[in-house]
């Protein structure tokens, strides 16, 4: 078996998505972030709070790696690491990263991009003094560094078993968060994008409910009149 045949024999996609949450969506992404993982980690996801971390280097090149998620507040998704190590020194260079979650059992990803604070020392002092001793041996306070992802965009994706994926975006907007609802069609290539009035709840595709504005490209006009269902290579 070719290594591609074998990869494609891997089954993906195999968890099981939520039923329909009873409560609505919130304005502020921090709160449905923090509704999934804990869904997650009732779902059996192991270690939910692992994350991949992209960063670029002084040279604009990408760099990735796993990571744990250390908080969440309205100041943003705090990680930490030592100062000596590769992203310390990519995000001294370019101080933006990206985030992204996968939780396999519920079919859920998260993605969250944005530019990145260093907290204060006291804080920093304060996570690695809360790690295990084996996990603090040989590292001085100041060696340590906890930061802050504070996002712009972040995405929640919910999959799909028949491939109709939903996604809701937040993105911010001055003091507040734009929340737009988008479905993809894997199979056909076909992605709907509806934007949410302010913080009343969404809709999707053509299917907008009485009241709802016309359906608009996630980075497109309000105007738009194009159809709802657009044709993207996305
Ligand atoms: C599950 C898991 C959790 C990890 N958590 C962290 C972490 O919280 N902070 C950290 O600096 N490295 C963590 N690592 C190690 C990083 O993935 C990486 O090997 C190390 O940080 C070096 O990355 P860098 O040189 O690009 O900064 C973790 C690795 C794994 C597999």
């Amino acid at each position: 078996m070719t290594m591609a045949a074998w990869l494609r024999s891997i089954p993906s996609l195999t968890g099981t998505a939520p039923g329909p949450d009873a409560d609505p969506l919130p304005t502020e992404p921090e709160e449905l972030f923090a509704r999934w993982i804990r869904q997650a980690v009732d779902a059996g996801v192991p270690e939910a709070h692992g994350a991949t971390l992209a960063t670029v280097d002084a040279d604009g090149i990408p760099d990735a790696r796993t990571l744990i998620l250390k908080d969440l507040t309205p100041d943003g998704w705090a990680f930490a690491g030592p100062r000596t190590s590769a992203k310390a020194a990519q995000l001294g260079a370019q101080a933006a990263a990206a985030l992204n979650f996968w939780w396999p059992a519920v079919l859920r990803a998260v993605r969250v991009r944005g530019r990145v604070v260093e907290a204060p020392a006291e804080e920093s002092a304060a996570d690695l003094a809360a790690r295990s001793p084996a996990a603090r041996d040989g590292i001085a306070p100041g060696e340590w560094v906890l930061w802050r992802l504070v996002a712009d965009r972040v995405e929640f994706w919910q999959g799909s078993p028949d491939r109709k994926h939903l996604r809701t975006i937040y993105r911010r907007e001055g003091p507040h968060w734009r929340r737009s609802g988008a479905q993809d069609d894997e199979r056909t290539g076909e992605r709907a994008i509806t934007r949410s009035p302010r913080s009343a709840g969404w809709t999707i595709g053509a299917a907008t409910s009485a009241g709802s504005p016309p359906p608009v490209h996630e980075t497109g006009a309000a105007s738009s009149t194009r159809s709802s269902r657009c044709s993207t290579s996305a």
